[in-house]
């Protein structure tokens, strides 16, 4: 049974990795129809061998379509996502808005894919971050219960959208050339360097990325005992986002334990030799669906702690794919 699909921020980083996506699982479209703003209107995209024409998104010509995939930014999803949704599509949306709404399941098809049955027309994509992390928790959680998590990220810049891709490229050759670096997109130079601050500045200290984490973790994983924080740094990578987690569980887990358990997690795949140099790395989860883990080790400094490393590439099961994915649970 073929779905009508709009992708709404069709031209944008994710946007466009979610129509290749939906073309790469074979997701029985129907009409594809691909929305942006007016700057767009009318340019062309392929899709499935063929071209479609952008069209603006405007709030008198709402598709009529069965699913929606928002990645426009959250102000476009407050204003058309309860649009789409009175019209009786299923609206898939991957920015902010709605994450942390009750009414809204935010969902990551591996870990709790029973909440996408309860939505009300909105089902909110998690935080890249908090994907690719829980996809690491959820198995450790079963098996020994989490107390805290401690998360520090070396996200890549594609996670702000093309324009600060291209502007790493061009601060590099311009750094390189010995030429002043103009930042843009980012508060500082990101070419050869690290920023420590994503997202706007919240009266605790945090930054809205971090509150992400801490926030996204304990929904989805439906469990509000559970500590979390987190450090969230921009990294000079184009694609792809790390992160160093400390886990301490209540039960010990031996670190070989862990491997056996991070193994049977569908999607996930451990790449843990450090003898011969073999961890995950974003270069090379670049383009690929699956999440990496790595240098998994017990904590020397408590008890019942874990040390890891996650990779995954933050536009595909951090944003594009993970949203197609809610897709076909709707199937
Ligand atoms: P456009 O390309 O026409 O600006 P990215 O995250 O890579 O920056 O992409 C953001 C996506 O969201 C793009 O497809 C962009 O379209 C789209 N977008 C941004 N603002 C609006 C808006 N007001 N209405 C519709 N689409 C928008």
């Amino acid at each position: 049974m073929k779905k009508n699909i709009a992708v709404v921020g069709a031209t944008g980083a994710v946007g466009a990795e979610m129509l290749k996506a939906l073309e790469r699982r074979k997701f029985p479209v129907g009409e594809v129809r691909a929305l942006a703003s007016e700057r767009s209107a009318e340019t062309k995209i392929g899709f499935g061998g063929a071209e479609i024409t952008v069209e603006e998104l405007r709030e008198d010509a709402i598709p009529d379509v069965d699913i929606a995939l928002f990645s426009a930014g959250a102000a476009v999803s407050r204003k058309f996502a309860p649009l789409f949704a009175g019209r009786g599509c299923v609206v898939i949306d991957n920015s902010s808005a709605f994450r942390m709404d009750p009414r809204v399941p935010l969902v990551v098809p591996e870990v709790n894919p029973h909440a996408a049955k309860k939505h009300n027309g909105i089902i909110a994509n998690p935080n890249c971050s908090t994907i690719q992390m829980v996809l690491v928790l959820k198995p450790i959680h079963d098996a020994a219960k989490i107390k805290r998590v401690v998360a520090s990220t070396y996200q890549s810049v594609s996670g702000a959208g093309w324009a600060a891709m291209e502007e790493l490229t061009a601060q590099t050759r311009d750094v390189l050339d010995g030429m002043p670096a103009r930042p843009r997109v980012f508060p500082h130079r990101i070419a050869f360097n690290c920023i420590p601050h994503i997202g706007a500045f919240l009266e605790n200290g945090y930054t809205e990325e971090e509150m992400k984490m801490v926030n996204e973790t304990r929904k989805i994983l439906e469990d509000d005992s559970i500590a979390v924080t987190a450090t969230t740094v921009r990294v000079p990578v184009m694609r792809g986002h790390g992160e160093a987690v400390n886990i301490q569980t209540e039960k010990k887990l031996t670190a070989a334990r862990a491997r056996e358990l991070l193994s049977g997690m569908p999607n996930l795949e451990v790449i843990d030799e450090p003898a011969k140099a073999l961890y995950p790395l974003a270069v090379d989860a670049e383009g690929d669906d699956a999440t990496f883990v790595g240098r998994i080790r017990e904590d020397v400094s408590v008890e019942c702690g874990l040390d890891l490393w996650i990779v995954s590439d933050n536009l595909l099961k951090g944003a594009a794919t993970n949203a197609v994915q809610i897709a076909e649970l709707l199937l």
